[in-house]
């Protein structure tokens, strides 16, 4: 799988949700930020606005669940209409439990790490999951800027999913940008979240190619052993 760029609804207008959503129907993903006003300090939008957005999407939904308590919850944004649940490991009771409930329900299994956790904490069991969400913000707001002591994390994910020949996807969350995502993509980043940086420019879509493009660029340079990784879908 080659470099994806899922647009965060969360800078989008909330009035026009759909329209938005349509702006960036070049995108790979879209992805959607569940937020508790808990587990985060902010409160945006829970299940039966994530199950009509993904009935209007033409991309699958990525929900980032910033929320307590995932283990009841992560699968029920699976059953509404996510193709990829990521949940926080900072959160969950039994990380593990979680990924085997989505994978079974056949979504992709993700979870995610403040910046504050280190990848050890997953290092262990990368195998039961599609995909590492390394947050390069503190969740809970768009718009923070990007944390370049996150780059580590991609290098040593990277480094462990080639070694364990393993199919894992690496994504970026928070300050994704033209002047970011080069460095995010030479540290072994896969897919980019990119809230402020696309709906904040003139042109959504035209910004969601321009940032696969530079980050492509900084792909061709790198050796792609994980290619030859088993495809989930
Ligand atoms: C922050 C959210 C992000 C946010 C990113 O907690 O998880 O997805 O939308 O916004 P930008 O791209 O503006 O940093
Ligand atoms: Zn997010």
């Amino acid at each position: 799988m080659g470099i994806q760029i899922s647009p965060s609804i969360l800078a989008a207008d909330f009035a026009n949700l759909e329209r938005d959503i349509m702006a960036v129907a070049n995108a790979e993903w879209l992805h959607v930020d569940v937020m508790d006003g808990h587990f985060v300090p902010n409160l945006t939008l829970g299940l039966p606005v994530l199950e009509r957005i993904a009935q209007v999407a033409p991309m699958p939904i990525d929900a980032h669940l910033m929320i307590e308590n995932p283990d009841h919850w992560a699968p029920r944004y699976a059953e509404a209409g996510a193709r990829s649940v990521t949940f926080h490991y900072e959160a969950a009771t039994d990380p593990t439990a979680i990924a085997r409930d989505l994978r079974k329900l056949g979504v992709r299994a993700s979870v995610a790490l403040k910046p504050g956790t280190p990848v050890e904490a997953v290092l262990d069991d990368l195998k039961e999951f599609d995909m590492v969400l390394v947050m390069t913000v503190e969740p809970g707001f768009g718009g923070q800027e990007f944390m370049p002591g996150m780059l580590d994390k991609f290098r040593a994910l990277d480094a462990a999913a080639r070694e364990q020949q393993l199919d894992l996807w690496l994504q970026a969350d928070g300050g994704v940008a033209r002047g970011t995502i080069t460095e995010l993509a030479e540290a072994g980043c896969d897919v980019f979240v990119a809230g402020s940086a696309v709906f904040g420019s003139e042109g959504p879509g035209g910004e969601v190619d321009a940032l696969r493009n530079l980050a492509q660029h900084a792909r061709d340079g790198r050796p792609k052993p994980r290619e030859s990784r088993r495809a989930r879908d």
